[in-house]
């Protein structure tokens, strides 16, 4: 059972672990993910921090997302990054449920968009479609076309163009 709320300063060291678990031994080890949610926090032209959530296990700091602003060409849209779940709270909706949070809050916000990169058998389900074929072009630092997905709010509104990484995604 996973309870969602707004990250607050003191959950940041288990913030960290969970990253750094979550994350240990793939393509970004975990230690490049902790640096890019600190550098993420550090900034606040990013950093949103009613849009960074926690998911708990108990008394414990199980998942932790963070909702950051990109570009899409020069508008700012904001991109859910990264999601994070303590390896041994896997497969029990952690995830899920800070993508759903992140979904509404962005979409209570008025945003036209959400945009995420990942596997799109896992986010398909939170509604995310791909990008590129509403015509946001992936960045150069995308891993695949197709991984490149939005959630769309406000199709009028929805900005064309590029997809701009900010600099802690691009070191
Ligand atoms: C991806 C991740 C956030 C999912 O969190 P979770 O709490 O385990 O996920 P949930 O319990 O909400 O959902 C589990 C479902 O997601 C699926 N799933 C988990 N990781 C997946 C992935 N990388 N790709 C596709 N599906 C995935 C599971 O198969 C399961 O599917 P089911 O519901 O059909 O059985 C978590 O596994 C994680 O931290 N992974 C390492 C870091 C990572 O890759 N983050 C995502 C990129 S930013």
């Amino acid at each position: 059972m996973s309870s969602v709320r707004v990250a607050r300063d003191d959950d940041w060291p288990a913030i960290r672990e969970v990253h750094r678990a979550a994350f240990g031994g793939g393509r970004r080890t975990g230690d490049v993910v902790v640096s890019l949610v600190d550098e993420l926090r550090a900034d606040p032209a990013l950093y949103v921090p009613d849009l960074s959530f926690v998911s708990m296990s108990g008394d414990v700091v199980a998942g932790h997302v963070m909702n950051t602003w990109n570009l899409v060409g020069d508008v700012p849209v904001l991109q859910l990054s990264p999601l994070g779940v303590l390896p041994e709270h896997q497969g029990q909706g952690h995830g899920a449920a800070l993508a759903r949070a992140s979904v509404d809050a962005v979409r209570e916000r008025g945003e036209p968009a959400l945009i995420v990169e990942g596997n799109p058998a896992y986010y398909g389900r939170f509604g995310f479609v791909r990008a590129d074929e509403l015509g946001l072009l992936p960045p150069p630092e995308a891993l695949y076309d197709s991984a490149v997905q939005v959630v769309v709010f406000d199709e009028a509104r929805l900005p064309r163009g590029q997809v701009q990484y900010s600099a802690p995604f691009r070191r």
